[in-house]
């Protein structure tokens, strides 16, 4: 099994206004790394090599100044851009050409994961035959994609912002599809809010009876940074946690480095390029260890 990766790092970011008026929110950091930092680094966590990065038209050569075509890490980065925010699900027919009828996975750029299992459970729909989704239960139903779940973990039902929700099961923004996405994404119609909506492509999934969950219980965190409140809060998450553990949360050198996809040298040149900060001595301790 093949996968190619897809961030979506569109949008304005107006919930961060002004802050994003002449910034953009995948550059902003959390904590001590930029926000899609921690987006890439899931992507190779489960095992992706080749991403599309798709950002604004004004946010692109930024974007690309700081992750370059990738090869630092030992991965390959490509980017296009979204004119206008037409909706999640845009960025599967956007991807089009890169995805080539291949398997894929699409994460927003704003999303943060954190948990023990992750890389076994994100490995695990990687090389899965089954389109997965990621579940997180939420206090706040409504502001989110919400599933219901059978025994065996097959979506049965699945609402975007319902006012009255079936469960607390929110469709974090991962989304592992099969080869096809691109073309369920461009038979679904756009919804009152005038975007396509990621929902609409898994609930085609549904239908066919192909999209099952991986569900992130209590040990897990997830955390979608896109409002000045979970902006913070995840920057609290990420200190406290690494200061704790003293690991990073999403560093793609490190993960780049343990599977093997850059050797010694490469993470001292990058650590020197770094140099001066705490970041760089991070990256210096790996290899010494
Ligand atoms: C989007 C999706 C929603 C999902 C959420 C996760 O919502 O439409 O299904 O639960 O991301 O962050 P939006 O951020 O567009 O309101």
């Amino acid at each position: 099994m093949y996968r190619k990766g897809i961030i979506l790092a569109g949008g304005k970011g107006t919930r961060l206004y002004p802050t994003t008026k002449a910034l953009p929110k995948c550059l902003l950091p959390v904590y001590d790394k930029p926000m899609i930092y921690y987006s890439v680094s899931t992507l190779m966590l489960a095992g992706i090599r080749e991403i599309l990065v798709i950002t604004t038209p004004s946010d692109r050569e930024r974007v690309n100044t700081l992750l370059g075509d990738g090869k630092k890490w030992g991965i390959d980065i490509v980017y296009k851009v979204q004119d206008q925010p037409r909706g999640i699900a845009d960025a599967l027919i956007i991807a089009e050409e890169f995805i080539n009828k291949t398997p894929c996975a699409l994460m927003l750029g704003d999303n943060i994961f954190h948990g023990p299992e992750l890389q076994s459970k994100l490995t695990h729909a990687y090389s899965s035959n089954n389109n997965t989704i990621f579940a997180y239960e939420v206090p706040d139903p409504e502001r989110f994609g919400i599933c219901e779940l059978n025994a065996e973990d097959k979506v049965i039902s699945i609402e975007e912002k319902p006012s009255v929700p079936k469960s607390n099961l929110c469709v974090t923004g991962l989304y592992f599809y099969d080869e096809h996405a691109s073309e369920v994404a461009s038979n679904i119609e756009p919804s009152a809010r005038g975007e396509l909506e990621i929902t609409d492509v898994n609930k085609t999934y549904m239908k066919q009876e192909n999209l099952y969950a991986q569900v992130l219980d209590q040990g897990y965190t997830w955390m979608d940074a896109g409002t000045v409140e979970s902006f913070l809060e995840a920057s609290l998450f990420v200190k406290s946690v690494e200061q704790q553990i003293r690991i990073k949360i999403s560093c793609p050198e490190e993960i780049a480095f343990n599977n093997k996809w850059i050797d010694v040298d490469r993470v001292k040149m990058i650590a020197g390029d770094l140099s001066n900060s705490p970041y760089s001595d991070y990256l210096l301790n790996i290899i010494k260890n």
